[in-house]
């Protein structure tokens, strides 16, 4: 079966964007841009800001300032509710299937908000993509394994037909093995067609795997390049002050994986 992803011109214009929590700014003049198609991978350190950026492109945050502009309608402020029909596909970081329900009924509860219900359809159209979770259909989702249990947050993703999938640190807690297999299925799904926007602790599967890199700190963006034209140890440079003097220097510095 083909995998494209619905609909066309998936752009993301992100625009002096300030946004946080009540009174609490945390992103001070973002601007991002993410074009159809791509796989940008958005790393920095602890508390960079990182995740709310993310809950921000799904309307989960305050928003103060700035812009968001999606395929050219102004998006910014939304609930979560809107981003989800705007097409935006969001895998928190942290697991957060029902444990106590079936991969099987995991994947219902996913296709609650389907407009037209095609539920059988959807799901066999995750199976398709996710074999691994056809097979564990009938167990629960609480004994899945870590690796499994990512897969099955971005299947709950998948089955809505995101045109953008904003992905929250899927490696995390996960032993090299299913680490491999989550960013193996990542590929697969950016293949697909579908644009990927990437936050990770693991700098060098991410910036592998992703053709742009984003790098954000207290709350800026700081960096936006090609993969190719960052290299590890100018990234740790960056992570850990902000700057960095020569982006292809090498070897690596200690400290980031
Ligand atoms: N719900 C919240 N209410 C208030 N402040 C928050 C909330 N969530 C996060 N913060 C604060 O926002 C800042 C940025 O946090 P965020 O989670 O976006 O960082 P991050 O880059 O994703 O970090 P990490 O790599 O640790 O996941 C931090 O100072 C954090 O304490
Ligand atoms: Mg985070």
């Amino acid at each position: 079966m083909a995998d494209e992803a619905s609909g066309s011109g998936a752009d993301l214009a992100i625009s002096h964007l300030r946004a946080g929590y009540g009174h609490l700014d945390i992103l001070h003049d973002v601007s991002l841009t993410v074009r159809r198609g791509e796989f940008v991978t958005l790393l920095g350190p602890n508390g960079a800001g990182k995740s709310t950026l993310l809950k921000t492109l799904y309307g989960m945050t305050t928003h103060k300032a700035g812009s968001i502009r999606w395929k050219g309608r102004e998006v910014a402020g939304g609930k979560p509710r809107a981003f989800l029909a705007e097409g935006f596909g969001y895998v928190p970081q942290g697991r957060c299937n029902f444990p106590t329900m079936s991969v099987h009924e995991n994947l219902e509860m996913a296709a609650y908000t389907l407009k037209d219900g095609d539920l059988e359809g959807e799901r066999n159209h995750v199976y398709e993509l996710f074999p691994i979770l056809r097979k564990r259909r009938n167990e629960f989702a609480g004994n899945l394994s870590g690796g499994e249990q990512q897969l099955l947050e971005m299947a709950m993703a998948v089955l809505r037909r995101p045109e953008i999938l904003l992905v929250d640190e899927p490696s995390a807690g996960l032993a090299p093995q299913a680490i491999t297999l989550v960013f193996d299925e990542l590929k697969r799904l950016h293949e697909g067609g579908r644009t990927v926007l990437l936050v990770e602790q693991n700098t060098r599967k991410a910036m592998a795997a992703a053709g742009r890199v984003v790098v954000m700190r207290l709350g800026h963006v700081i960096w936006d390049s090609p993969t190719a034209d960052l290299s590890h140890a100018a990234l740790g440079q960056l992570f850990m002050t902000g700057k960095v003097e020569d982006p292809s220097v090498e070897p690596p510095v200690h400290g980031i994986h």
